[in-house]
């Protein structure tokens, strides 16, 4: 059963081998669980690099509620090196923590029934796992738990301000959940399961932590199409947050592959189901009081615009930098990026840069240079299933720049583009 595993396993733990099935999480508020028994310790030592600085410190307590680690501190007795805080402005601090080892060993199962049903124990527990869902790999942990969360935020690596979407299996599960007025409601029996996210008010016993959503009184809710995604769901029974899998800033998984190389040792089961189909996240819409498309993604605006019937709006202005709070959380300017820089509308290629096509003609200077064709056929569907793959591929050739040709702005246009465009700000 098990495929892969990073590192040597001296044990396989007791979620893994089990064969009873998970215990069901009804979808109640409560304190945060300490790791079960038989579980490898997720979280007990790091070592991190701080403005320069590098030592080893004790994380998060996994029973301090709604902790988030976000000052890190040597000290020098090496019990209490470490501040939790929540709502704290912790952007600055968090971005130069990065912890190098967290010394997890990291399971790759197969998709299928025993994948779902180890996923599902390993999420009752705290624990972290990678799965398919159609848009691209997500990380999941038990949205009802904080210190599950805390630590999905610190495997990433991800300023903690950024918040998280709810993935449910169901309708009936959504509305446990969030708020949802007509126009949510229409979107919602047009579009899910799919690549469709809704911002809505939370209910009033929301289960989902504060610290998923940020301390917002929103809350990000999917139910995704792919069936691994919906298996593991309909295992567990509860909301399961789940962010990209990659480390944060870098680009989305769209395989188990890529998964692996940005995560293992940090989280504890990937499970594989092979290539996503649609590439690039959810589409977000924010159902406030005008309807809002706070991120393009893997359902265009048109199809969205002609179920409602109206346009719908565009964001607030981008903040500017990482360090102050997105009026969108989660749009930070650089974000996706591969190792290499990226160079947009490229009308030629130079030397030592590599070729990011999209259509059937190259410019000038693509013959010397590796090239990899988004769709040579100009289809924005096949564009988006290949786009995070064929940066990742581009960027492990370790070129100067990548030379991205223009993409057209129009259906998953939108959403490629502006992956680009964050991929492209200057670091
Ligand atoms: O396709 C997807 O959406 C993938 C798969 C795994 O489902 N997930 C994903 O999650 O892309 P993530 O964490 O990378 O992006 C979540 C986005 C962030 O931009 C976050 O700021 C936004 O959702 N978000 C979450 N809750 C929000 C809220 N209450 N209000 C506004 N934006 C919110
Ligand atoms: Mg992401």
């Amino acid at each position: 059963m098990i495929r892969a595993s990073h590192a040597t396993r001296t044990d396989v733990p007791a979620w893994a081998k089990s064969a009873v099935d998970p215990p069901r999480k009804s979808l109640q508020k409560g304190t945060p669980e300490a790791p079960a028994a038989g579980l490898p310790r997720l979280w007990e030592y790091v070592d991190f690099w701080k403005n320069g600085r590098s030592g080893r410190i004790r994380t998060c307590d996994p029973c301090v509620p709604n902790a988030v680690l976000y000052r890190a501190e040597p000290h020098s007795d090496k019990k209490a090196a470490y501040s939790v805080g929540f709502r704290a402005p912790q952007a600055a601090e968090l971005r130069n923590f990065i912890p190098v080892k967290t010394g997890l060993e990291t399971l790759i199962l197969p998709a299928g029934e025993a994948a779902a049903a180890a996923a599902a124990r390993a999420l009752a527990a705290g624990g972290l796992v990678a799965f398919p869902t159609e848009t691209v790999y997500g990380l999941g942990a038990d949205a009802a738990n904080a210190a599950a969360i805390a630590h999905l935020y610190a495997a990433k690596g991800r300023p903690a301000f950024n918040p998280l979407i709810a993935h449910v299996a169901d309708v009936a599960a959504a509305r446990q959940i969030g708020r949802f007025d007509a126009r949510a409601l229409k979107l919602a029996e047009a579009f899910w399961p799919g690549p469709l996210t809704l911002v809505v008010p939370k209910t009033d016993d929301c289960p989902v932590a504060d610290l998923a959503t940020a301390g917002l009184d929103t809350v990000a809710i999917r139910i995704p199409a792919h069936p691994v995604a919906q298996a593991i769901l309909r295992a567990f029974g509860g909301a399961v947050v789940a962010p990209s899998a990659n480390i944060s800033g870098h680009v989305s998984p769209t395989l188990a592959a890529h998964v692996e190389s940005d995560l293992a040792g940090r989280i504890d089961l990937i499970v594989d189901g092979g290539s996503v189909e649609v590439g690039v996240e959810s589409t977000i819409v924010g159902c406030f009081e005008t309807l809002m498309l706070l991120r393009p993604g893997g359902l265009s605006r048109e199809r969205i615009e002609a179920v409602l019937g109206a346009p719908l709006a565009r964001p607030p202005a981008e903040a500017e930098s990482e360090d102050s709070q997105p009026l969108a959380p989660g749009m930070l300017a650089s974000h996706y990026a591969p190792r290499a820089a990226v160079r947009l509308n490229a009308r030629e290629v130079a030397p030592g840069e590599a070729l990011l096509a999209f259509g059937p003609v190259h410019p000038p200077g693509a013959e010397a240079a590796a090239v990899m064709n988004l769709s040579p056929a100009g289809d924005l569907d096949e564009a988006a299933a290949n786009l995070f793959g064929y940066l990742r591929a581009l960027d492990a050739r370790g070129p100067r720049a990548i030379a991205v040709m223009t993409i057209p702005e129009e259906g998953l246009g939108e959403a490629i583009n502006d992956r680009l465009r964050r991929a492209a700000v200057a670091r």
